[in-house]
């Protein structure tokens, strides 16, 4: 069957012998799925990794780790389809032992706008691959499925377990829920080898302009103002893109029996506001507090957001290790260096919305 982990994994972690050959991501042109990609091609040199992705607006082959035309496909190799295409899904998921499912539209403004696509892609297209791991349940080792903490809206608690009741904001989180609900399903009904990872605000290098993060430090470096939807007031839990690779990489390698069936947070445990982000980056890229300007708030806006993450500490020995200062460092330094990437996603930035207040707004 497949081949073994790397002798230095084996060695930590000796009672367990893992047997991974090839694992299929999904998604893995977009910001966290290039990532990680990238990340389990640097350190598993014995894996083949199959990526399909659309190449949606938010999809660019230019985030894989090697050029593909390059590259002979021994090792990783790109599919350009959709995850409702059946057919191209079932073979893909024939020849894989791991499935990593990110593939999702993802961002929340842009589903008010447009919700559409958002369920077609987010639920049936995990319908779809859910259906496929099914269909080749002897040979699928184990299908982790990437949640979000969108799930569970405005936190009602001081930290947020996994058992926080889901009460999505917004359609994205709507249908989020609707794909973290069926994954569940098919675990209950079925009793798959399902695990669903819960990972609240990323940021990193490869992030669409779209998201506050990237889309700050590329303002600052454009020279132009800060966009802050409402007062800045509203709190989120922002983790390194790094460490949410790891998280998966432990869930990925885990004994199984620890982790089917199970839901994991992937959160730092600290929020912050949108506006002391945006004072960060102004901070840290040398530019003054007057480029911030406030715009109407968002409907559908979460207050806060604060991820408990004792569950994958306890199971799994998981913490995250990059403080948001050394993240942010990171992610400034790579949109420095990498303009020629990002650049030609300015003009998808802007979403036309009804704010609150009812005004027609471009957020
Ligand atoms: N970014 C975050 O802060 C965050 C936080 C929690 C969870 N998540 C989840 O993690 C996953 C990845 O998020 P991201 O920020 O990297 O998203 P992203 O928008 O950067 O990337 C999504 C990728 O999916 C691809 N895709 C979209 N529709 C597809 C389809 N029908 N078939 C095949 N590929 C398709 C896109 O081309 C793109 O490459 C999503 O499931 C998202 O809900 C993201």
């Amino acid at each position: 069957m497949g081949q073994r982990v790397s002798k230095s994994l084996q060695e930590k972690s000796k009672e367990i012998i893992i047997v991974i050959k090839t694992i299929l991501v999904t998604g893995g042109a977009g910001f966290i799925g290039s990532n990680f990609v990238r990340y389990i091609y640097n350190k598993y040199p014995d894996y083949k990794i199959i990526v399909l992705d659309a190449l949606t607006y938010a999809g660019f082959i230019e985030n894989l780790p090697v050029d593909i035309n390059k590259e002979n496909g021994d090792r990783l190799s790109f599919w350009y389809g959709n995850v409702k295409n059946g057919e191209l899904v079932d073979t893909l998921v024939s020849q894989s032992d791991v499935v990593v499912h990110f593939a999702a539209e993802t961002h929340v403004t842009r589903s008010i706008y447009d919700n559409y696509i958002f369920f077609e892609t987010d639920v049936l297209g995990t319908q779809v691959i859910a259906n496929a791991a099914l269909k080749y349940k002897n040979h699928v080792e184990r299908f982790i499925h990437i949640s979000t903490s969108e799930v569970y809206g405005t936190a009602r608690s001081e930290k947020m377990n996994e058992e926080e009741p889901l009460m999505p904001m917004s359609p994205y989180a709507a249908a989020k829920v609707g794909a973290d609900r069926l994954v569940y399903s098919y675990w209950a009904t079925y009793e798959l080898p399902f695990v669903i990872i819960r990972p609240f605000n990323n940021y990193g290098p490869y992030q669409h302009l779209e998201k506050a993060v990237s889309r700050f430090i590329t303002s600052c470096i454009l020279d132009e103002p800060i966009r802050v939807h409402g007062d800045g007031s509203v709190a989120r839990d922002f983790i390194f893109v790094e460490d949410t690779c790891r998280a998966i990489d432990r869930v990925m390698h885990a004994d199984i029996e620890k982790v089917k069936g199970e839901i994991f947070n992937v959160a730092s445990e600290h929020h912050r506001t949108i506006l002391s982000i945006a004072q960060d980056v102004v901070r840290m890229m040398g530019k003054d507090e007057s480029i911030i300007k406030f715009i109407g708030d968002r409907p559908g806006q979460v207050f806060r957001h604060t991820g408990d993450i004792a569950k994958i500490q306890r199971i799994l020995g998981w913490s995250p290790e990059i403080s948001w200062e050394e993240g942010l460092g990171k992610t400034i330094e790579w949109y420095r260096k990498n303009r020629h990437l990002w650049e030609k996603q300015l003009w998808m930035r802007a979403v036309p919305i009804i704010t609150k207040s009812g005004k027609r707004e471009l957020h």
